[in-house]
């Protein structure tokens, strides 16, 4: 009998990362460690960390000088370990800066945290696990068994082989790797059998999955939704994040027939300028983006797009940026993240001339989000009047409240009983917030 331990995960990044630290609390469970809320005085902290943007590594060492001050109250009991893209990026470096941090592991060895977490502690010794092993993580990580709630997140593909320019993730995460169906499905009926009615399939580069099929052959992400929408018990679907280079046929198909699958797509374009896209090794071009959005639109009508966009990336004019700006104005977008352009070491665009001016970012940046926070008011204050689905998932901040997502990922809060968490009934909207929808229940149509 392992002796009872406890394990506080703090997770920065993507929802890539939330998953990660789910899993990383499934593979230290059998070896006797259970989550708690706070990182005072737990026997565990696991920092899982996030590179995509702006000063990533200082706020880690800004976090870990929090934390020694913790492990230094438990006696220097406390195991700390950093895990996640700065972990991949920075290695030995951490250990150098911050001495009392005891493990560094990347995203590709969580399945080996048990082992290390024993040497850690048997040897009092540093562990540094940031190579790419030749097993694939996931047949190594036991199923996932902490509950994540009415929505739920499932990895089906990691890593990323575009290298666009200005992108650390294909030296964090590693090459493109696709799980294979039948691991896909059953811990897509895992999930559901723990009260899951959403599931949303994740992965830096999810539309590129490729996965083995039961009968030996190779299944693309068209096929694999079908496939999960087949589930009795499983209401909606989701999948993030995508490149507008892997929307295929078959895909957009998908969106046509199977009523499950959100009418809501997250389709980052970056930039609106050929020159940029070129620029960026994005390999398509602004017409193209265009007219994935416009099947998409065919093939189910209601669809709304969601996307990222990046200004002042190495070479960009007021010209290029003008085309942004066009692209956003013909496109109306549900929803945008906008960032300025930020340089990674070790990445081309760190290195190439012309730089953008931070003013000029700073003021391009205003300007674009001006006009997509615009474009997201229309587009909740078109949702009022309208009569949508909403899967409720929690009690909401008032007494007698319940808060549910509607198809397009807006929270809908509703007069009613929290009886109804976990299923999915029709709501009138019938007024909208910056940041949620207001709706009275039309009736309790029991899904689940
Ligand atoms: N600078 C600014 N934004 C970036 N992103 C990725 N790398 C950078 C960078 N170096 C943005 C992209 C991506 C999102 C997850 O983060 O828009 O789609
Ligand atoms: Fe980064 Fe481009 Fe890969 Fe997305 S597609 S993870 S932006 S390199």
């Amino acid at each position: 009998m392992t002796e009872p331990k406890r394990l506080h995960v703090i997770t920065w990044g993507c929802q890539m990362n939330v998953y990660d630290s789910g899993r990383m609390a499934d593979v230290l469970a059998p070896v006797g460690y259970t989550p708690v809320p706070e990182p005072d005085g737990a026997d565990m902290v696991i920092l899982n960390t996030c590179h995509i943007r702006d000063k990533a590594a200082e706020k880690v060492f800004s976090e870990l000088g929090r934390l020694r001050r913790l492990k230094e109250a438990t006696g220097n009991r406390m195991i700390l370990a950093v895990a996640g893209c700065v972990a991949q990026a920075e290695g030995q470096e951490i250990l150098t800066r911050a001495p009392y941090v005891d493990i560094v592991l990347g995203p590709q060895t969580y399945h080996r945290l048990p082992e290390m977490v024993a040497r850690a502690t048997r040897a009092g010794g540093k562990v540094i696990e940031t190579d790419f092993p030749p097993e694939d993580k996931f047949d190594h990580l036991p199923e996932a068994s902490a509950p994540q709630g009415v929505t739920a997140f499932l990895t089906i593909q990691e890593g990323c082989d575009k290298f666009c320019s200005f992108c650390v993730v294909p030296y964090t995460r590693g090459a493109e790797q696709s799980r294979p169906a039948a691991a896909i499905l059953r811990e897509a009926r895992h999930l559901l059998s723990q009260g899951a009615r959403e599931i949303t399939l994740l992965g830096q580069n999810v539309n590129a999955w490729h996965g083995e099929a039961p009968d030996g052959s190779t299944w693309g992400l068209g096929r694999l939704l079908r496939e999960l929408a087949g589930i009795g018990t499983l209401l909606r679907l989701r999948y993030a994040t995508s490149h507008p280079r892997d929307m295929d046929d078959d895909l957009i198909a998908a969106h046509g027939e199977i009523p499950g699958l959100m009418p809501f797509l997250h389709l980052p374009v970056q930039s609106g300028s050929d020159r940029i896209l070129a620029a960026m090794n994005r390999k398509h071009t602004a017409e193209t983006y265009r007219r994935v959005i416009d099947r998409l639109r065919d093939a189910r009508p209601d669809i709304a797009f969601s996307s990222d966009f990046i200004v002042g990336h190495p070479g960009e004019t007021e010209a290029d940026f003008e085309a942004t700006m066009a692209l956003v104005r013909d496109v109306n977008f549900a929803q945008a993240f906008s960032f300025k352009y930020s340089p990674r070491p070790g990445t081309p665009a760190a290195g190439a001339g012309q730089q953008v001016p931070e003013a000029d970012k700073d003021r391009r940046l205003q300007a674009l989000q001006a006009l997509l926070r615009e474009q997201q008011a229309r587009f909740s204050a078109n949702c009022v009047g309208l009569d949508m689905p909403v899967l409720f998932t929690g009690t909401g901040r008032h007494p007698g409240q319940i808060v549910g997502r509607s198809p397009f990922l807006q929270p809908v809060h509703v007069s009613a009983g929290a009886d109804l968490i976990g299923t999915e009934s029709m709501v009138r909207i019938v007024a909208a917030h910056p940041n949620s929808l207001a709706g009275t229940l039309l009736q309790e149509r029991r899904t689940a």
